[in-house]
């Protein structure tokens, strides 16, 4: 880590920030900064991408000095694993890849703010890359995955994400203001060309493999998507080794779609170029089980879905609505599901109510609030420094919300029977 630590230092001087503006930057303290720099600490690679970009470097060196291989490098390794190490034994002339080499790369990425375990509770909050935490985790203990991924691609890069905390331009849309409230940001995933189409593929048979390893047999995969991208999604998965076992349907009305032609409104007054989109698709998977699913459900707790109760089975059409402005104050997150919803699926997830649910795309935790009031042990992953410190503040303050009735203040001691009458009003009482 020395090595890193002085180019890092010469990135900083040579852009005329101090230690201190950087530790402001970062919301770490100054002393971890001077840590860094004394080769004393290793970041997580999502603070080597901050640093990099507050100093206005490339990240790839630093990245390959803090023992995190960027993707693309990565790739072209996995991609070429005979010739790209020959390539570069040849040119840079070492042969001595050693077995406690690995081991170093495999070292839990350990700072100030990056590890979250809150006292008492039951979940973990991991500030990082998924693809690392995924490849890093021992195989075969996770029990379900339930995640909302950036399938957009683009919309939670460094570059859009700006433009979205500017408030203008990029892939971000501001939907227009209705009876003066300001309403918030959509992703157009309409933007999406051909490449970044075959980019979210890839992305996504990636992500399935190091999902797929984690997993249990018989783990399921709840995966937020949306009606223009998940046969890219859907495929990518089913390629990885997953069994599609359904869609969960979720009822809300948004606002994408049903406009009438751009700039042609007045003369195709009766014509609407997309539906107005009133579902939202959950991809609902399965590692394939360890023979029956009972001898599964006795060996790994997975398998199958919980029931709502005795009488009523999980529905795969679920009624919801909009995320409350309440917990969007809570979570200021652009993405952030809402929590009568969610706790319905993740409560779903385990079977048998044992195991742990990872989110690794945990944004602004809606995730692991609805485990924590479901009473399940949850794991959630996320890349942005400023989504996860939301998500730690706002997790506690979720849990402790009634789902769908008024914000009535309980404790945040985990709800168990929290989402038991939620399903059956689909079709009876609403
Ligand atoms: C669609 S949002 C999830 C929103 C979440 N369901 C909620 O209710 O708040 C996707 C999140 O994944 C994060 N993300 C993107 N790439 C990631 C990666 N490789 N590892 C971890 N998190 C990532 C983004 O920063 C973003 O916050």
């Amino acid at each position: 880590m020395v090595q890193f630590g002085q180019h890092l230092r010469a990135a900083r001087l040579a852009c005329g920030l101090t230690q201190a503006d950087v530790a402001k930057r970062l919301r770490v303290s100054k002393g971890y900064i001077s840590r860094l720099e004394g080769g004393k600490a290793r970041p997580a690679e999502s603070t080597v991408r901050r640093l990099a970009e507050l100093c206005a470097t490339d990240p790839s060196p630093l990245l390959i000095l803090a023992s995190h291989l960027p993707r693309d490098v990565r790739e072209i390794l996995w991609q070429q694993p005979t010739e790209a190490p020959a390539v570069l034994r040849e040119t840079f002339g070492h042969n001595d890849y050693e077995q406690n080499e690995r081991t170093h790369l495999a070292i839990a990425v350990a700072e100030p703010q990056a590890i979250y375990q809150p006292s008492k509770a039951s979940y973990e909050l991991f500030q990082g890359d998924c693809f690392e935490w995924m490849e890093h985790r021992q195989p075969d203990s996770i029990h379900a995955i339930v995640t909302d991924p950036p399938y957009g691609l683009k919309e939670y890069t460094a570059k859009e994400k700006a433009k979205l905390r500017r408030g203008r331009g990029g892939v971000w849309r501001m939907p227009p203001d209705i009876g003066g409230c300001v309403r918030r940001p959509l992703p157009r995933f309409t933007v999406l060309n051909n490449d970044e189409k075959q980019q979210l593929t890839k992305f996504f048979r990636q992500w399935g493999a190091c999902a797929f390893r984690v997993l249990v047999p018989g783990g399921h995969v709840f995966m937020a998507t949306n009606p223009l991208l998940s046969q890219l999604v859907y495929m990518a998965l089913i390629e990885s080794g997953f069994e599609k076992r359904g869609e969960i349907i979720r009822l809300v009305q948004t606002l994408r779609g049903g406009d009438r032609p751009k700039n042609a409104h007045d003369e195709f007054k009766g014509v609407t170029v997309m539906p107005r989109s009133c579902w939202e698709p959950w991809g609902l998977f399965r590692k394939p089980c360890e023979g029956r699913v009972q001898d599964n459900l006795r060996k790994w707790k997975t398998g199958g879905l919980r029931r709502v109760s005795s009488e009523q089975p999980f529905c795969d059409v679920i009624r919801s609505s909009p995320t409350r402005s309440l917990e969007r104050d809570i979570a200021p997150h652009p993405s952030l599901k809402p929590q009568g919803f969610m706790r319905q699926i993740v409560r779903a997830a385990l079977p048998l109510g044992e195991g742990v649910v990872l989110d690794p795309f945990m944004g602004g935790g809606s995730t692991i609030a609805a485990a924590y009031a479901v009473g399940y042990v949850s794991i959630g992953i996320e890349s942005d420094l400023e989504f996860f410190s939301i998500a730690r503040t706002a997790i506690p303050k979720l849990t402790a919300l009634v789902p769908n009735g008024e914000s009535k203040d309980r404790s945040s001691r985990p709800l168990q029977n929290a989402t038991r009458s939620a399903q059956p009003s689909l079709f009876g009482r609403t």
